[in-house]
């Protein structure tokens, strides 16, 4: 059993596979937390490929948080037009707001510290502790969901699992590089541990896969009947 060395195959996979996307920094180097920031909200209901304009758009018209902190609202809610779920735009704004004015333009660089910002609960702000300043915390997203009670064959359905899938999450933590192994588990559940016919052959954990042994990956996770 090699379960110890897990976060380093998971690891040596991103370093392999790593999608290129607008708010990733290069290989090696952390990112800024206002992007970071940005892209989570703007992903958490919208797809990769729907955000990548949008993100752009904001970065160049925003460079940081502190320009978006001074934007009017009703321009930040017409750069946002399309993107749905608009209270997210106006939590967006306040947060902004919130980090000029109380924070000197600085995101706090915990997730304490990020949860008591509006829009930002408990994944959003795992996710920018983790991505942006590298502290050691797994953010659980619906793609980890995946990954992870299949790689345990977790029985308990959704959304009861949750702690216990939170937990297991956790153990695919190395010492170091949290947010390339939580962004790792991401790509992994958008590319290859797919809801539909997921690409075994091609995963990094495919020898410790329970799921896998069983034959059943795609019935994790499993649902409590509506
Ligand atoms: N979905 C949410 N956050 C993401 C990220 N940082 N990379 C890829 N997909 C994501």
């Amino acid at each position: 059993d090699h379960q110890a060395d897990r976060p380093a195959r998971v690891l040596a996979w991103y370093d392999r596979h790593r999608r290129k996307l607008p708010w990733r920094a290069a290989a090696g180097e952390l990112a800024d937390p206002y992007r970071v920031w940005l892209s989570e909200i703007m992903l958490q209901q919208t797809t990769v490929r729907a955000v990548g304009p949008y993100f752009e758009k904001f970065v160049t018209r925003w460079p940081d948080v502190s320009a978006l902190g001074r934007a009017s609202l009703d321009d930040v809610l017409r750069m946002w037009a399309g993107l749905g779920y608009y209270s997210r735009a106006r939590n967006l704004h306040a947060c902004a707001v919130a980090v000029l004015r109380d924070h000197d333009g600085m995101f706090p660089d915990t997730e304490e510290g990020l949860r008591a910002l509006p829009g930002i609960g408990p994944y959003t702000a795992a996710a920018i502790a983790a991505i942006a300043f590298d502290r050691c915390t797994m953010p659980v997203d619906g793609n980890i969901e995946r990954v992870v009670s299949r790689l345990y064959a977790i029985e308990e359905p959704l959304p009861q699992a949750k702690p216990l899938i939170q937990q297991m999450a956790a153990t695919l933590l190395g010492p170091s590089r949290a947010g390339d192994s939580a962004q790792a588990l991401m790509d992994l559940g958008a590319t290859i541990c797919t809801p539909k016919k997921p690409a075994c052959a091609l995963c990094p954990l495919n020898d410790d896969c329970a799921a896998r042994r069983r034959g059943d990956q795609e019935t994790f996770p499993r649902k409590a009947p509506k």
